[in-house]
């Protein structure tokens, strides 16, 4: 069985990789609790959700030092292209096919940051695994069209509240995605979106099929 290593740097921040290919999302580091530095990471790919800066973060730093290729919605990426970045634009409900997999844009319900623009999460193919991350978002009763147009894996969801859904909702979310296994993001980078990731996972999988893996802000892990 392939497994995949997902390392969580914090917030929104992450990365998966198969050993050959590493794919970073929304790369928020400087502000960011672990004090990491555009210089501290490797990656082939960089996804940006959205464009609020605990999102963008250092993304147009990180590609250029590894010439990484930015995947994001095409405001997002026409504007990396304008800071010397390489960039493949898409949009919401489109499919390409990168040499690691396939990626499809999804919505999500949130501020772009960008004029123009519209929030996105991404579901992305790695190693045979189907990976959602849903970026900022609401709840929204289309996460139940995603999880029957997916056999979501893993699904990455913001747990923090008052910016995006809150624990409660992200249950819900979890019931809709029929994902086989939930990471909860996007908490307690602040105090104001402080939460229990334990007492998430106790009501998530006291009321889903999914299991809950919380997973401590710089740590590495090996999923299968
Ligand atoms: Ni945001």
């Amino acid at each position: 069985m392939t497994t995949i290593q997902f390392h969580y740097i914090h917030h929104s921040a992450f990365t998966f990789s198969d050993g050959k290919t590493t794919l970073l999302f929304d790369p928020y580091l400087e502000g960011n609790p672990e004090g990491l530095t555009a210089g501290d990471i490797k990656a082939d790919y960089i996804f940006i959700s959205h464009a609020h800066g605990d999102h963008l973060g250092d993304a147009y730093e990180i590609a250029k030092r590894n010439d990484a290729l930015i995947i994001s919605t095409a405001e997002i990426a026409h504007d990396a292209e304008t800071h010397g970045c390489r960039a493949h634009a898409m949009h919401l409900g489109g499919t390409f096919a990168f040499p690691f997999g396939r990626v499809r844009i999804t919505p999500a319900f949130h501020g772009s940051g960008i004029a123009g623009g519209h929030a996105c999460g991404f579901i992305v193919r790695l190693a045979g695994k189907v990976i959602y991350f849903a970026g900022d978002t609401s709840l929204f009763g289309d996460m139940k069209l995603l999880g029957e147009l997916e056999k979501i894996d893993y699904a990455l969801l913001p747990i923090g509240d008052n910016f995006t859904m809150g624990p409660d909702d992200a249950v819900i979310a979890a019931k809709f995605l029929g994902a086989r296994n939930v990471i909860p993001i996007h908490y307690s980078t602040w105090p104001i979106i402080a939460q229990d990731p334990q007492a998430f996972k106790a009501k998530a999988e006291a009321e889903t099929a999914s299991k809950v893996l919380t997973i401590a802000p710089g740590s590495t892990v090996e999923l299968d």
